[in-house]
């Protein structure tokens, strides 16, 4: 079987670090493995506007956005298709049919809807389409037979979902065209959640605590400098604490070895350097300048493809338009299949006719 992958964003916004080091990074890596037989990465619009429906300005003009961050973190249009979600009509059509497997109590419980309903005041009046996305992205998924979805745990339901509506799909149709995708989660679980530069337990636009992968390095210097650390450390001999200290989350989510022996030798790794921390001696200062060195490695080359992706946007468009075309090509190989296994592929069934003319010739 071949091995397929797909995932998305919303374009609600720019992508940050949390987006970074949660799945972006991970993406490249899976797409330079050269394991993958397919890759899907969507740009998820409509999703986006099961909650935004009303401003679609907003998501419009993050479409680019969204796209640029990709192509500069390293994703290769190559061999990734990048695709626009509302332009891949099929999907659509898979929600409405997937729709009949799943019950409204079934879509009650999915924590991750439920969560952000209450985020989002919805709970009087909850928009239907934003309560049934989880179908949606059930079509995402399978319209590419994914095997693989590289997501962050708030996804797993989601995965979980899908996978009962492709055993009920095929069950049901007595057919073998849906595929049941596995989750693909950071193995770190820094990674899982990187809190804000004022500690906050996540990044959140709103908050105005992220670091943006488009920050330029002058932005990224004053977004290190004043971050979250321990507020009982105060004179420079005082013992600090690491939990709940954003700086060190950081250095957890990005500093290696290498970064030590580059930036600062007196250690060798990051436990050293917390243990001296933590007895007292070591200043935020210091440590807010390896982390920015830190990230600012890791933030160079993506800076440098931004800028030249930047030149050319029609050519980014034109990236988008063709990985959409590739996307819908394959989505519709699928659909034909689901309303083969559904029984209402009537056109294309010469023996469907010609029995029911049959029927009439008695
Ligand atoms: N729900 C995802 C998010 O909020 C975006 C998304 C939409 C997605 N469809 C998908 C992710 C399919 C993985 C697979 O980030």
């Amino acid at each position: 079987m071949s091995k397929i992958i797909l995932t998305g964003d919303r374009p609600t916004g720019k992508l940050h670090l949390g987006h970074y080091v949660g799945s972006l990074k991970r993406r490249v890596e899976l797409q330079n493995s050269g394991e993958f037989d397919k890759i899907f990465i969507m740009i998820a619009d409509a999703q986006a506007l099961t909650d935004n429906f009303d401003n679609p300005d907003k998501i419009r003009d993050n479409i680019i956005e969204v796209a640029l961050d990709y192509l500069s973190v390293g994703l290769d249009p190559a061999k990734a298709n990048i695709f626009i979600q509302s332009a891949v009509t099929e999907l659509t059509e898979l929600t409405f049919y997937y729709a009949n497997l799943v019950t409204v109590s079934r879509l009650e419980r999915n924590p991750t809807v439920k969560a952000e309903i209450q985020m989002r005041n919805f709970e009087t009046s909850i928009p239907v389409g934003f309560f049934t996305y989880p179908i949606s992205q059930a079509s995402d998924i399978t319209a590419f037979k994914a095997t693989t979805v590289p997501v962050g745990e708030d996804q797993l339901p989601m995965i979980e979902q899908t996978r009962e509506i492709v055993r009920k799909f095929n069950g049901t149709y007595n057919a073998d065209v849906l595929v049941e995708p596995e989750a693909l989660i950071p193995q770190n679980s820094v990674c899982c959640r990187l809190p804000g530069t004022d500690g906050k337990a996540k990044m959140s636009k709103s908050l105005g605590n992220c670091i943006y992968l488009s920050d330029p390095a002058d932005v990224v210097k004053q977004k290190v400098m004043s971050m979250f650390t321990d507020p009982d450390h105060i004179q420079i001999s005082d013992p600090g604490k690491i939990e709940g200290n954003a700086v060190f989350t950081y250095l957890d989510a990005f500093a290696t070895d290498e970064d030590f022996a580059e930036f600062l030798p007196e250690y060798k790794n990051l436990d050293e350097m917390k243990e001296h921390y933590q007895k007292g001696g070591l200043g935020d200062v210091k440590c807010k300048k390896l982390l920015l060195n830190v990230i600012n490695k890791e933030l160079e080359p993506v800076r440098a493809r931004r800028a030249q992706f930047e030149k050319d946007i029609p050519a980014v468009y034109d990236i988008l338009r063709k990985g959409t075309e590739v996307a819908q090509a394959e989505a519709a190989k699928t659909l034909a299949e689901v309303k083969n296994a559904m029984r209402i592929n009537y056109f294309d069934d010469a023996a469907l006719i010609q029995g029911q003319q049959d029927k009439y010739n008695k």
